[in-house]
């Protein structure tokens, strides 16, 4: 099984936006830390986790294919923020370049007829259908609050991780 040469470079690209997004989430969730907003950092924190396991996700795919692996330079995150609004507002921005960035590499392997690809991708489609509403979702609560009003979101995000790891036992 071998990939195109033009999808094989934008999956190492990927890759990079991948720790990317990985590392703005650190950033993001460290704001909101020091903004006194545990509920939102811990959210965010793991967020930057999942994000390291989609640029795994690539890089494992790769290394099953035997495919060249070429690690490519990570752009630094952006640190400061308006507001905690502002920096959730950033992230859904990203994930929607991450969306457009992922339908790329499905029309390569469209194009491509490489099926195998196909599928493998079509696991990414639909994770970022999940990351967009998901971060949307808590945006909206966030501007439905107002900045006096956040520990209402804290205090759903909070209970929300609580009744998860109840789940988890
Ligand atoms: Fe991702
Ligand atoms: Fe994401």
């Amino acid at each position: 099984m071998v990939l195109s040469d033009k999808l094989n470079a934008a999956i190492n690209e990927q890759i990079g936006h991948e720790f990317a997004a990985s590392l703005q989430y650190v950033a993001i969730a460290s704001y909101l830390e020091r903004e006194g907003l545990p509920g939102l950092a811990r959210h965010f924190f793991k967020q930057a986790e999942e994000e390291r396991d989609h640029a795994m996700r690539f890089v494992r795919y790769l290394n099953e294919l035997e495919a060249p692996l070429a690690l490519p330079a990570v752009v630094a995150p952006q640190g400061q923020f308006a507001s905690p609004e502002a920096a959730v507002a950033l992230a859904l921005t990203r994930e929607q370049t991450v969306t457009r960035q992922i339908n790329h590499l499905m029309d390569l392997a469209v194009q491509d007829q490489d099926h195998l690809s196909r599928q493998f991708l079509g696991w990414f489609v639909r994770e970022q259908l999940e990351e967009e509403a998901s971060v949307g979702h808590l945006l909206k609560m966030m501007q439905r609050a107002g900045d006096k009003n956040l520990f209402l979101v804290e205090a759903y995000l909070l209970k929300q991780a609580d009744s998860d790891s109840d789940d988890a036992d």
